[in-house]
């Protein structure tokens, strides 16, 4: 049976928000709901979590979630700002075993990628152009769209940039900007150096932004300098979650 309805959830390193999505237009029907990471973001933690936000909806069916590492066929198989015992683990067990639900997980930036793509800004270049999704939170995430086909896994927050010891999300992020009580032109310098990096190797036609940072792009946007035309997600935060329920709701109604 056709399923239009379905929870999407977007596992942050410092937040798991939730909400239901409508997989045919992708509009959220709810508020999201958030519940803090666990410390540590251990998986059984996590775990708990992801429960009380399915028993919080009142849900019954496939659920999607956006995870914060390389995810290959629901395994996680990297742990930047989690816990190192998620690598080797299956997402989509572990949080099935815990809520009696069915999951389909996969990497949260390309989750956040497939809405815009799908609903948001990359709309116009589903069917031709080249499309790069950076989403600024705890780390810095990466999705890469050709024609509309996703490549999935793309660690933009794990590169080096020149001459800089720290990888890319360690050297700026959203987190980073909180922690240094940095200010928004400081952020938009060192955020450019990331972009015009990125942009100069992946030469896309359009870089969306997205995550905490996308909401302020009016105060940094003069500070970026790339060829490619760079634009905040439509959706912001939200991107994550209905991407997230977009995914499953292909997997299930296939
Ligand atoms: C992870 C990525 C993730 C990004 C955003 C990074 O630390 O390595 O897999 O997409 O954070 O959450």
């Amino acid at each position: 049976m056709q399923q239009n309805v379905i929870l999407g959830i977007d596992v942050g390193a410092t937040g798991i928000k939730g909400g239901l999505v409508d997989v045919v237009n992708g509009k959220m029907l709810t508020e999201r709901h958030r519940f803090d990471t666990p410390s540590g973001g251990k998986p059984k933690d996590m775990a708990k979590v992801v429960k009380k936000l399915v028993d919080h909806f009142e849900y019954e069916g496939a659920v999607g979630v956006g995870f914060p590492a390389v995810v290959r066929r629901g395994t996680a198989a990297s742990a930047a700002n989690i816990d190192d015992a998620w690598i080797g683990t299956n997402i989509e067990q572990i949080f099935a075993a815990a809520t009696g639900n069915r999951f389909f997980a996969l990497n949260d930036a390309d989750a956040a990628g497939i809405a815009s793509m799908r609903f948001g800004i990359g709309q116009p270049f589903m069917e031709d152009g080249t499309v790069l999704m950076i989403t600024i939170g705890t780390g810095l995430g990466g999705a890469l769209f050709v024609d509309g086909e996703l490549m999935p896994n793309l660690e933009i927050g794990q590169i080096f940039l020149r001459n800089q010891k720290v990888i890319a999300e360690k050297f700026i992020s959203n987190k980073v900007r909180r922690d240094n009580d940095m200010g928004w032109k400081e952020f938009g310098k060192k955020f450019n150096k990331v972009l015009s990096h990125v942009d100069g190797i992946f030469n896309p036609d359009l870089i969306i932004l997205g995550g905490g940072a996308s909401k302020h792009f009016l105060e940094y946007q003069k500070y970026l300098k790339a060829y490619a035309d760079v634009k905040p997600a439509k959706l912001m935060n939200t991107a994550g979650t209905i991407g997230a329920a977009l995914y499953a709701g292909l997997k299930v109604n296939k």
